[in-house]
């Protein structure tokens, strides 16, 4: 543990020594009181951790030190001595803000332990807090929505940016979940700053029925089929003067795709059941996740609409492409997601952080935000660690194994692989059983025969003497 600064407050000077001796041992760097007014004083000056102090005391008593001391520095963290009688002073002051209590008498692991856990979560605050920072720095730039520095998206967003500026076609092509909407979206907004010209128009080719695609993009008249007893415009209409966005235009039939070219080419339509010829001027962006190319070789795309609608071409990277925007996508979905199931943003711990990276996230961001929700809603100590994530993310990918020289009885490779799956297991039996696919009943007569055989004084079991064991593959 690397040094820290502690100030430990107690009217009684033995009490004081003891705590002195005990952090100092641990590396600390120690400041005694024994008047609670002098150690306000002293934290008022800041560069304090951590705060240890008794409850019991005058002319304050701990409770309005811990208030006067949040007041001072809001980050140092708080921990009371309570002896027996100030339990209630105790549980007020952990709602007041205090980080932990210890108990009278004082035992030196109690105190280290206790210690030790105000300091990593003051790391975490702190990590955090410097991590909304740069979030907030991010969300100031003029892509609002698009959250991500990474150079994937970086060069992504420079080709944007300018596709932006003009009215040209944009392709958008990514994985499912990787942001399509978004930029879409973003294109629009960019393309029009002060929201003047026209509407962003949305139509999803999968959402609606193939048969009502056509009326829906294009509009009808009265009496144009069952069920058409109004005149209705259509999307394309509606997009006058701004963008018509055309998700998933992979699956659009193909008699639809010969009317939007027709639209793409001379910008003219007519409604459903009318004569009349329509002209619309809009810029079309259109999104898939399917390979257009394969689509066209298959019959199933008409290569001249493909060139009609990628005048630009923008490929929204994966996820696993951009494992740096994690910190900050994950940071933003938490947030999100806790304000929208009130609930305290919970911190991300480093290891589980570091297990998102590592991960390689087949629906993309979408995958991302509903894991982040899924562990607002689930979590209940205000930290996410890796075990609170899906095993197949939070797990410890790194199988320990061990090495075991070719010639081995058999019998004692069983024994070594039972040992050292009952380390991993701490213990547990019955898992251990289930990771080595046999009875429980195995293990505990494995145990049994260990310990009847008992090897001698000193000597280790054959586990770490013949095999090597290593926390990566063989
Ligand atoms: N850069 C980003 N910053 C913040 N949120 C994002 C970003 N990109 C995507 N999202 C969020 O991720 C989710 C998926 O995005 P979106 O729907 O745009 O993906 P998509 O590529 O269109 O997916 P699909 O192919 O399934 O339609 C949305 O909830 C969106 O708000
Ligand atoms: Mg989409």
């Amino acid at each position: 543990m690397s040094s820290y600064q502690i100030l430990i407050v107690d009217d009684e000077r033995p009490n004081l020594e003891s705590l002195e001796r005990i952090l100092r041992s641990d590396g600390a760097a120690v400041e005694v009181f024994q008047d609670p007014q002098e150690a306000l004083v002293r934290l008022r000056k800041g560069g304090i951790d951590i705060l240890l102090t008794d409850l019991r005391m005058h002319p304050l008593n701990g409770l309005e030190l811990l208030k006067a001391a949040k007041l001072a520095d809001s980050s140092v963290e708080v921990i009371l001595l309570t002896a027996f009688g100030t339990v209630e002073l105790a549980v007020e002051a952990m709602k007041n803000g205090a980080y932990d209590f210890i108990t009278k008498p004082l035992q030196r692991i109690q105190v280290l332990k206790s210690v030790h856990r105000a300091l990593e979560k003051r790391r975490l605050v702190n990590e955090n807090a410097s991590l909304k920072e740069e979030l907030k720095s991010h969300l100031g730039q003029p892509q609002r929505d698009l959250v991500g520095k990474s150079s994937a998206l970086r060069a992504m967003m420079e080709i944007a940016g300018q596709a932006a500026r003009s009215r040209a076609n944009v392709l958008i092509e990514g994985e499912s979940g990787t942001g399509k909407g978004v930029l879409a979206e973003y294109l629009h907004r960019a393309g029009d700053p002060a929201g003047h010209q026209g509407l962003f128009v949305k139509i999803n080719c999968t959402a609606i029925p193939e048969n009502l695609l056509e009326a829906e993009l294009f509009g009808y008249e009265p009496g144009a089929f069952t069920g058409a007893v109004r005149r209705k415009k259509g999307r394309v209409e509606l997009s006058q003067g701004g963008t018509l966005f055309l998700d998933e235009i992979g699956i659009a039939p193909l008699t639809l795709q010969a009317k939007l070219l027709r639209f793409l080419q001379d910008g003219e339509f007519e409604r459903l059941g009318s004569n009349e010829t329509l002209r619309v001027e809009t810029r079309v962006i259109s999104a898939t996740n399917t390979d257009l190319k394969s689509a066209i070789r298959a019959g199933n795309f008409r290569e001249d609409l493909f060139y009609r609608l990628n005048v630009v071409h923008l490929r929204v990277p994966a996820l696993r492409e951009r494992i740096e925007d994690i910190p900050l996508l994950a940071k933003k979905f938490l947030e999100e997601s806790a304000k929208k199931n009130g609930r305290l943003v919970p911190l991300l711990h480093p290891d589980a952080l570091e297990a998102l990276q590592h991960y390689a996230w087949p629906g993309n961001i979408r995958e991302l935000q509903n894991l982040m929700e899924r562990a607002v809603v689930l979590n209940r100590t205000g930290v996410i660690e890796p075990s609170n994530l899906p095993s197949e993310i939070g797990g410890d990918q790194r199988q320990k194994s061990i090495v075991i020289p070719v010639g081995t009885p058999l019998r004692q490779v069983e024994r070594l692989l039972m040992d050292e799956t009952l380390r991993t297991t701490k213990g547990d039996k019955k898992l251990a059983a289930k990771l080595l696919g046999v009875h429980p009943r195995t293990i505990y007569r494995h145990l049994e025969t260990t310990s009847d055989e008992s090897y001698p004084e000193g000597k280790e079991s054959p586990s770490l003497s013949d095999a090597v064991c290593e926390n990566s593959s063989i």
